[in-house]
């Protein structure tokens, strides 16, 4: 058995998993872990893509030397700057001197601001090509997925896209790296959370990408992060193209925060009222127990939120604020909002509420309800009625 994973006879994986990291870029949890994808291209010229994050230096170092032996590197295509790619910049200079780094004139501003500068290095711009001998890589300049260098590279005697960021998602690639030998549905949530977390706020540079690489004759996708799909591109395709228009089914997400369960409970009546009135997909998430990664990957999906907090110092519960401000920052659309809570001697929560659906440019569904202390049998019935009018609205498309 070789040892060594490839993708097709010359072009080696060798990227790395991090079981390690709890919180990726320090902010987003990872249960599963994550891989750092890295692609070598073994030829008369060789060439690495990406490189890892700093960490998982020496495994990639081991691996590109266990491929080429005594043979140099010769090139390193910078798709994407972010240390987790290009944390291993600096001492695969020390290991191989001669190294030419090939990016775009922007990756190189980042690259001199994080690293310094370099030695080597080759500028390209958008559609140009770089032969290696038995292969030519196309270089795509696609902006904002997610910071501005962001490129990808076409190589178009195998037809493999490295997509960089594009195409990726959270959780370690276990035991193998290729879709049809992982487990790609325990992918699919993971890669739900990353794009909406991570790429969510450039669905329209997404979409730019996909216009730009429709007519490649792709018959690959090695992203940065998650499985090389070589047996069904159009899986994840499919998926991103969905997630960056923001397409929404007739779901309802329940949203609420609550201190002493008063607020819960107007919660609670509600969503089981939702099921009552056929809503098929009712998730409800207490804001300060669950990270707002899984919130907003599951808002994205829906048509519906209903958002429920109590005042609290006459504002906003503040982990309920945490996500609303999380939509904001992704400017996130097309969405329907029913806004519930509870107030004390003062109020606040309600109407930070109803202020910041205003601000999203979201639909409000009916009249918002505000319980005094606790939900009376009236409030409650007014969390029916909500209910009933998100439900048709969500379900009426
Ligand atoms: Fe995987 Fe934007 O870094």
């Amino acid at each position: 058995m070789d040892r060594h994973i490839k993708l097709t006879a010359n072009i080696h994986y060798v990227g790395v998993n991090d079981r390690r990291t709890e919180l990726f870029e320090n902010l987003w949890p990872l249960p599963e872990g994550i891989s750092y994808n890295a692609y070598l291209i073994r030829d008369r010229k060789n060439v690495l893509i990406d490189t890892v994050e700093i960490s998982k230096t020496d495994a990639l170092i081991r691996e590109i030397r266990s491929v080429l032996g005594d043979r140099p590197l010769d090139y390193l295509v910078v798709n994407h700057t972010e240390p987790d790619h290009s944390g291993a910049l600096g001492a695969l200079l020390k290991e191989w001197p001669g190294l030419c780094i090939v990016g775009n004139k922007v990756t190189f501003r980042f690259l001199d601001g994080f690293y310094g500068e370099w030695k080597h290095k080759k500028i390209i711009e958008h559609g140009d090509t770089l032969d290696t001998g038995r292969h030519r890589l196309r270089f795509f300049s696609t902006p904002m997925i997610h910071w501005p260098e962001t490129m990808m590279t076409f190589e178009e005697h195998e037809g493999i896209l490295f997509s960089g960021d594009a195409f990726g998602g959270f959780k370690t690639l276990d035991a193998s790296i290729f879709d049809d030998e992982v487990d790609l549905q325990a992918f699919d949530n993971e890669m739900r959370r990353y794009y909406t977390n991570i790429v969510g706020k450039y669905g329209k540079n997404v979409q730019r990408a996909f216009a730009l690489l429709k007519p490649l004759p792709v018959k690959m996708i090695a992203s940065t992060h998650g499985p090389v799909f070589r047996s069904d591109p159009e899986w994840v395709l499919s998926r991103y193209d969905r997630w960056s228009r923001e397409e929404t089914g007739p779901g309802v997400t329940v949203i609420f925060g609550s201190m002493y369960g008063h607020t819960e409970a107007m919660a609670e009546h509600l969503a089981r009222a939702l099921r009552a009135y056929g809503v098929p997909d009712v998730k409800v998430f207490d804001a300060s127990k669950t990270h707002s990664s899984y919130i907003l990957s599951a808002v994205w999906e829906c048509r519906g939120v209903v958002l429920a907090s109590p005042a609290y110092n006459n504002d906003l519960f503040p982990s309920v604020k945490n996500v609303v401000d999380k939509f904001l920052e992704r400017k996130m659309h097309k969405r329907c909002a029913a806004v519930i809570g509870t107030a004390t001697w003062s109020g606040g929560g309600v109407k930070q509420l109803i202020k910041r659906v205003g601000e999203l440019g979201w639909e409000t569904v009916g009249d918002p309800v505000e319980a005094k202390y606790s939900a009376d049998e009236s409030d409650l019935d007014a969390c029916k009625r909500l209910a009933k009018a998100m439900a048709e609205k969500v379900l009426s498309g």
